[in-house]
């Protein structure tokens, strides 16, 4: 993979180059998030892409990418590459779910409604997505742009009992709950921007694509 040029880890640092022409399908996903890291497994991640159509290249000049959400686990996270740039895909578990909602929560937060133009009109809403299971948005950290890791457990003792589940930016310590939506008081400034997206039949999720009758461009964002 890292022969391709694309990002092979979810780790603090900045984001590696983009792809390159002899890109492979298991180059659309990868999986090094906290998550992931912290249970030692090295997610068999290639399934989730429904097809390689169009062809890879083609995909990384920015076509749809299309990821089959039914195999993601519930509370587990997969990383797609779109655009050069690493999108999360979260499954939101109930709890998690819970979390977006509760009073305490939402006073952590810089921007609960999302009134920045960091999402398409679509997921400006309280879930900051089409479902509430599923979070879908650009896994890069509006300070400096690290790549911020997936910290899930609810009350996790190393963040805090008040900690609802969501990123942690390991590089100058920007949070960010389950939604993308940054915390007030770190040093980023925006929630984390949402791409164009659209889902297919329930499950499958088409990255780069708005729904029908909607317009959203990508570029668009406050800051991306
Ligand atoms: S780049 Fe994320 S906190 Fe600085």
């Amino acid at each position: 993979m890292a022969g391709h040029g694309f990002v092979t880890n979810a780790g603090p640092g900045p984001i590696a180059p983009g792809p390159t022409p002899d890109a492979t399908r298991r180059d659309f996903l990868f999986v090094a998030t906290g998550a992931f890291a912290a249970v030692g497994a090295i997610f068999a991640v290639w399934p989730f892409i429904d097809q390689m159509e169009p062809a890879a290249d083609v995909i990384a000049a920015g076509a749809p990418l299309t990821v089959d959400v039914s195999k993601i686990p519930p509370g587990q996270q997969i990383v797609v590459i779109w655009r050069a740039k690493p999108i999360f895909i979260v499954h939101r578990t109930p709890a998690l779910i819970a979390e977006l909602r509760k009073p305490a929560a939402l006073s952590l937060l810089r921007d609960p409604d999302s009134k920045e133009d960091q999402q398409p009109a679509y997921a400006a809403n309280w879930s900051r997505s089409l479902k509430p299971e599923f979070l879908v948005a650009v896994g890069i950290c509006t300070h400096l742009g690290c790549i911020p890791t997936f910290v899930p457990t609810i009350g996790d003792p190393t963040l805090g009992a008040d900690w609802p589940g969501g990123y942690l930016c390991h590089c100058h310590g920007s949070r960010y709950d389950s939604a993308g939506r940054v915390f007030k008081n770190v040093p980023a400034p925006l929630n984390l921007p949402v791409p164009p997206y659209h889902f297919v039949g329930g499950t499958k999720l088409v990255i780069g694509e708005n729904p029908t009758g909607q317009k959203f461009d990508i570029s668009s964002v406050e800051q991306l």
